[in-house]
């Protein structure tokens, strides 16, 4: 495999997995870093140590204590700069993308496109950090709410998006006045070197350590992090076993989280529904980034008129998919992460079969060239299967779509929402009725409702994140920013008396 492009983005054969302002020795044991394209080894990661993590932490801190007190706008001028050398260094970035998390270049690209977004988001923000003015009840007097910087953020990030969920919070939380402490996932390390080189770089060597980076094992810098109370805000993005710890160990400290966790997400088609739209949006949603997406579309639920029809449809278009080496620009299917990512796809077909699931496309491994044998791929899978079949409430991080039929939008909206997770969900109709009953009150039940497009591929603007046991969390574009800042009422008495609110008289006074 030819990586000569990771000299571009300062990535050597052995690197630094702890960055405090400048990169230090670390002694925490060597991480090998391998493509899931073909399991060959692509560098090698001295891990950080406890040590490490303090250090890094006391210099986020440091450094947050000095940036609180530059001006938004101008922390919005160091966000610029920043989002410019991402836009300079997309084509690589994409690739290493590529490299690390395996999805294809087309995906890698985007998710680099996400982080440039994000940061120009941030710097229009930079001049709208807005807070309110109060009417005070009492004369003379005026209240208002400003919104102060909080602190360093913890940023804990999976290996699907290994570069844009970094973005999405460091952009903010830099404009907010924050700090960051990034732990990346240990499948993606050198995403994470990369873009806080990038970061690094253009902030120059006073600012430098608003963008640590902490890469190591769990007991060493996940679990530091947890605990750490100079990290007033942790947002972790990762599986709903994770948030169960993450959560609770942080209100433990009274620290906010903001969790970004499982999704289960599904596409209604109603009979009515543009079936051109509705099968390349299930295929994006379904297919895309080999079903490992927090938004993939997971289940669909047809209205049973349509149900055969739109089936044989995706089947066809799913014989379409090319599986192979993601930096193949004909490749829209590329490996899993992992081993243990097959076995998991394994396990959930045998058990939707086992549930009376029956499989109607792919199923299995897929048959890959040799120079691929090293990687996981699967064939992206479709199951037919009754309506409420358990496997189909569980998410299963691989490319498979369960099919089942529903007799109408409300059946459509009481099953999108009888499972656990609440991140995505979509509707394919050309009545405006179900459309807007699908997205009422009394609807979907998830943070993304969309109508008419998949449940993938949010854009930057809206704020993202769901409910139940997605966590709660949003972040990325609209008001996120507020859970970057703390919020401060002021009461000022601008007069010569002391009147007390609530008309209350105290002695004499
Ligand atoms: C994720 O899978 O963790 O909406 C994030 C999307 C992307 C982000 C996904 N913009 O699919």
């Amino acid at each position: 495999m030819k990586l000569d492009f990771l000299a571009e983005l300062g990535i050597q054969a052995s690197n630094s997995g702890a960055f405090t302002g400048q990169w230090r020795q670390t002694t925490g044991g060597e991480l090998t870093v391998r493509t899931p394209i073909d399991g060959s080894v692509v560098a090698r990661i001295q891990q950080a140590t406890a040590a490490d993590y303090a250090a890094a932490s006391a210099a986020a801190h440091a450094a947050f204590l000095r940036w609180r007190e530059v001006p938004a706008p101008a922390r919005g001028d160091y966000v610029r700069r920043i989002g410019d050398a991402f836009r300079q260094h997309k084509e690589v970035l994409g690739r290493l993308v590529t490299l690390e998390a395996g999805k294809i270049v087309q995906e890698g690209l985007g998710e680099v496109q996400e982080c440039i977004d994000i940061a120009d988001f941030a710097v229009g923000l930079s001049r709208q950090l807005y807070g309110l003015t109060i009417a005070s009840e009492r004369p003379y007097h005026h209240m208002r709410e400003t919104w102060h910087p909080l602190g360093t953020v913890g940023i804990i990030t999976s290996f699907n998006f290994p570069i844009a969920v970094w973005a999405w919070n460091s952009m903010l939380a830099l404009v907010c006045g924050d700090a960051c402490l990034w732990k990346p996932s240990h499948r993606t390390p050198l995403c994470a070197i990369a873009m806080t080189k990038i970061a690094a770089e253009v902030l120059g060597a006073e600012w430098a350590p608003l963008v640590s980076l902490a890469i190591g094992p769990e007991a060493a810098v996940g679990s530091a992090m947890l605990d750490d109370p100079k990290l007033p805000l942790v947002s972790a993005t990762g599986s709903t076993r994770m948030g169960r710890i993450v959560g609770p160990r942080v209100a433990q400290r009274f620290g906010r989280s903001l969790l970004e966790l499982g999704g289960n997400n599904a596409i209604v088609v109603l009979a009515d529904a543009d079936l051109d739209l509705a099968v390349r949006g299930i295929v994006f949603g379904a297919v895309g980034t080999a079903g490992q997406r927090c938004t993939t579309t997971r289940r669909l639920l047809v209205q049973t008129s349509v149900i055969d029809q739109l089936t044989e449809r995706l089947q066809r278009a799913y014989a379409q998919c090319r599986i192979g080496d993601p930096f193949e620009p004909t490749t829209l299917v590329g490996p899993l992460i992992d081993a243990g990512a097959a076995s998991a796809f394994e396990h959930a077909v045998a058990t939707a079969k086992a549930q009376g699931g029956k499989v109607v496309y792919g199923g299995k491994r897929a048959a890959v060239p040799q120079a691929l044998a090293g990687g996981t791929y699967v064939e992206p899978t479709i199951v037919r299967a009754p309506l409420g079949v358990p496997i189909a409430n569980e998410e299963t991080f691989a490319p498979i779509l369960y099919v089942m039929p529903v007799d109408g939008v409300e059946q459509a909206i009481a099953a999108n929402n009888a499972v656990p997770q609440g991140l995505s969900s979509a509707i394919f109709t050309g009545n405006v009725r179900a459309a807007e009953r699908f997205v009422s009150t009394a609807g979907s039940d998830c943070g993304i409702a969309n109508v008419n497009i998949g449940t993938s591929g949010a854009e930057i603007g809206g704020a993202f994140g769901g409910d139940k046991e997605t966590g709660g969390g949003r972040e990325s574009g609209s008001d996120c920013w507020k859970t970057y800042m703390r919020r401060q009422t002021s009461t000022v008495n601008y007069g010569t008396q002391l009147p007390l609110a609530q008309g209350i008289k105290f002695g004499d006074a």
